[in-house]
């Protein structure tokens, strides 16, 4: 557990999955580029799912105030292989014309550019699927000390890198302060449908799905 001032990161337990979702559905989703560019604004029960089935790998991490543990930050990882852009494009097309379809259609697109385990020959890595921390304390470095917790997690689970896909600037700029390297881009405006129109509809000033990774 690593500890400072009034708020401690500490690794997510099966009996934190409520009060993670809670926190998620206030400080994440809302303003989340991808949930808040698409329609309804509300996400579906396969994306809240897909991230809780996180957990189990101990790839989880909240920043909770000490006293209350009234959760203030989270991020949400998991493993990848290189079979992850198929399988992302094997969902995008089970969920179609859905809110949940249109997310996973512009992820298999970033994917498939991004390519990373067969980028840099790699059986596996970890991916982190969310980060969020509450408007209230952010600018305080806690997208940073949960970030660390992940990387210093990769390394105890022996895994060589992480990787992120920003879809916001905010979450870019911290992976930049963080010193990792930009390998991939794609501009919303760039990803259509089949009939050219722009699929998602981010709220400004985000611009682009940024992929970083970090190397271990
Ligand atoms: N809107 C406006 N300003 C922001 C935002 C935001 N969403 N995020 C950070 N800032 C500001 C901070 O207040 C700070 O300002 P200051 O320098 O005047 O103090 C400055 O930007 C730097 O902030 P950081 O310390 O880098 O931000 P922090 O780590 O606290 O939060 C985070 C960054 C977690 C990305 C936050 O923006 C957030 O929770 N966003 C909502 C969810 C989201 O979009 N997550 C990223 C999606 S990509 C992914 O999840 C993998």
């Amino acid at each position: 557990m690593e500890a400072s001032d009034d708020i401690e990161v500490r690794q997510v337990t099966a009996e934190d999955s409520e009060q993670l979702m809670a926190f998620l559905l206030e400080h994440y989703y809302p303003e989340e580029p991808l949930t808040a560019g698409t329609s309804p604004p509300e996400p579906e029960e396969a994306d809240k799912t897909f991230l809780l089935s996180n957990i189990p790998n101990g790839t989880c991490y909240v920043a909770l105030e000490r006293g209350s543990s009234r959760i203030v930050g989270a991020v949400v990882a998991g493993y990848k292989d290189a079979d992850m852009p198929k399988i992302i494009a094997e969902e995008a097309f089970t969920y179609r014309n859905t809110k949940w379809g249109n997310i996973l259609s512009i992820l298999a697109e970033v994917e498939a550019g991004s390519d990373v385990c067969r980028r840099f020959d790699l059986p596996s890595c970890i991916h982190v699927h969310a980060l969020a921390v509450n408007p209230q304390v952010r600018g305080r470095g806690l997208g940073v000390r949960l970030m660390n917790a992940i990387a210093a997690r990769t390394v105890e689970l022996g895994q060589p890198l992480v990787c992120v896909d920003c879809t916001s600037v905010y979450s870019a700029k911290l992976m930049e302060r963080l010193g990792y390297q930009l390998i991939h881009t794609l501009r919303y405006e760039h990803h259509l449908d089949a009939r050219g129109q722009q699929i998602i509809q981010p709220p400004k000033p985000h611009e682009s799905v940024q992929t970083f990774v970090l190397k271990l």
